[in-house]
């Protein structure tokens, strides 16, 4: 189970309870592992100087929100969100939240499901940070994450989204992942999620508008199923499906 040097930070206390990850009090010999430095959480890898950080407020987040397109970015066009519509949104595979960053600072309001400790303890603190700005905070006061298995939470929960997103890893890393360090280092930390076709019919139940599926362009459809429409991209696709009416 992946560690976390919290250097007796009381936020990174508050992680390590919040997660249940084990306190470490060195730098391991090897392996990877959490790391408080710099006033926030990363995640580090023996040896080597890469860091995994979840940061809405600086870097690519930043220059996404102020210069990414607006609702024309394909996940908002996807999703459906348009001006003075707000939709209630489900991703219920967040990683590093880069999708619900975009979703809610488009105007809608996102409940984020991670079931890996480690991602949600970067996502969790990512989103304490944005809330803790003053240029993201409206939008992180949009964001709720949720440490769950989506695949017992959409079976048990009474709670109806408009739209549910689906961004499961996909087993073979794509152009783009294998390009950079640190989103290569978070895919071999997660794996392949090999259970991701079980997603699909649940979040098909409490989504009143559609479940958009991301896929890199030329995966199979997600459990073998075909999309009622699609919006292709060009490494990128977004599957849309209907609700189940039940
Ligand atoms: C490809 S990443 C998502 C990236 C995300 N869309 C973003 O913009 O950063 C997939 C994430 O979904 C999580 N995941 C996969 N299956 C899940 C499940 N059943 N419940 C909760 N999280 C899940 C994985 O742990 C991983 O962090």
């Amino acid at each position: 189970m992946t560690g976390l040097l919290g250097n007796g930070a009381p936020a990174a206390l508050a992680l390590a309870e919040r997660f249940a990850l084990p306190l470490l009090d060195a730098a391991p010999a090897e392996g990877r592992y959490l790391i408080w430095e710099n006033d926030q959480l990363a995640l580090a890898e023996a040896g080597d100087k890469t860091r995994v950080v979840v940061d809405f407020v600086a870097g690519a987040q930043a220059h996404r929100r102020k210069f990414g397109g607006g609702l024309g970015q394909p996940v908002a066009r996807a999703v459906g969100l348009k001006q003075g519509v707000p939709l209630s949104v489900l991703d219920a595979t967040a990683g590093q939240g880069r999708d619900a960053f975009v979703l809610a600072s488009q105007g809608a309001t996102v409940t984020l499901l991670e079931r890996s400790p480690v991602a949600a303890a970067l996502l969790a603190d990512g989103l304490a940070r944005a809330a803790a700005d003053a240029a993201t905070a409206s939008i992180a006061a949009r964001m709720q994450l949720i440490h769950a298995d989506a695949l017992a939470w959409l079976t048990q929960t009474e709670q109806r989204f408009d739209v549910v997103f689906l961004d499961p890893m996909f087993p073979e890393p794509n152009k783009r992942a294998k390009s950079k360090k640190d989103m290569a280092a978070f895919q071999t930390l997660i794996g392949g999620d090999p259970d991701a076709d079980g997603l699909l019919e649940p979040a098909r139940r409490i989504a009143g508008k559609r479940v958009v599926v991301k896929r890199p362009r030329i995966a199979p459809w997600l459990a073998a199923t075909r999309p009622d429409f699609d919006y292709p991209g060009e490494s990128t696709r977004f599957d849309a499906y209907l609700p189940r009416k039940s």
